[in-house]
């Protein structure tokens, strides 16, 4: 699923620069390990759950739809 339309950033990308990042880090931090940053930030909330998701190592596939 993109994430990111103005990146071309999809949750599997978001999600693996989150585990790499690591830590507690914003957003931002993960947007330029992506060499990306964001533009219309219509992305950045489900951008944050989905890091938030990798820091509390919530796994998306247990979360109800
Ligand atoms: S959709 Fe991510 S910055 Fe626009």
């Amino acid at each position: 699923m993109i994430i990111c339309v103005c990146n071309a950033l999809n949750e599997t990308t978001v999600r693996q620069a989150a585990q790499k990042v690591g830590g507690k880090t914003s957003i931002l931090k993960i947007y330029e390990s992506l060499d990306a940053k964001p533009k219309c930030g219509k992305c950045l909330c489900m951008a944050r759950d989905i890091c938030n998701q990798e820091m509390s190592g919530a796994d998306l596939a247990s979360i109800p739809a």
